[in-house]
């Protein structure tokens, strides 16, 4: 029993499936980024959780960083409009840089985050994602590593939030209905 069950609708991903696929995708990103200068973003907040444990899974000597971009407010659905409310602040000039982020649903986000990024002369700017929705996609990005594909459901937990909320639920939940009211 938790405070917060009577908010949750099913699990959609649990825990342990989270953890297994981390694991996983650690594994690739340590091979595929072997021998080269890597600078892991976190994209605030929903990202936070995520980054974490991914952040354990990498077996190279990594530097991190965070940024914040916001184009939601409480809705759920995205304006189109991002604003970088913090940005990194390190160097990125010749490093390879990987965004670790929540979900890419239109896509505005991280299609303005790429933007930026690249103009700074970097290596390389590549895209990890915990989730992608790529039924709402408005822009033309994709994720070079994506943990899960979901459909056109909004989901919370996990790192992920429903009005700033929710995001302390161990694993990714469909809420009920009632919390949208
Ligand atoms: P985009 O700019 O539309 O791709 O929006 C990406 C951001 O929207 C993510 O970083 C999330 O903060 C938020 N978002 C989109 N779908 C969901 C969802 O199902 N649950 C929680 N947040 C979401
Ligand atoms: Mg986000």
């Amino acid at each position: 029993m938790s405070n917060l069950d009577n908010v949750v609708e099913r699990v959609a991903i649990s825990r342990e499936e989270l953890s297994d696929k981390v694991k996983e995708l650690g594994k690739k990103i340590t091979e595929d980024y072997q021998g080269k200068d890597l600078v892991l973003i976190c994209v605030l907040r929903g990202a936070i959780v995520f980054f974490s444990d991914l952040l354990r899974q990498i077996d190279l000597p990594v530097t991190i960083d965070t940024l914040a971009a916001s184009s939601y407010g409480n809705s759920s659905v995205s304006s189109g409009k991002v604003i970088i409310e913090k940005d990194i602040s390190v160097d990125i000039q010749g490093k390879h840089v990987l965004i670790i982020e929540d979900i890419i649903d239109s896509g505005y986000t991280m299609n303005s985050v790429v933007d930026m990024l690249k103009s700074r002369s970097p290596a390389s700017v590549k895209i990890c994602a915990l989730l992608d929705k790529p039924s709402r996609r408005q822009v033309d990005i994709k994720g070079d590593y994506v943990a899960y594909t979901v459909g056109d459901e909004f989901v919370a937990g996990y790192g992920l939030d429903y009005a700033q909320l929710y995001r302390n639920l161990p694993d990714i939940c469909v809420l009920k209905e009632s919390v949208y009211r």
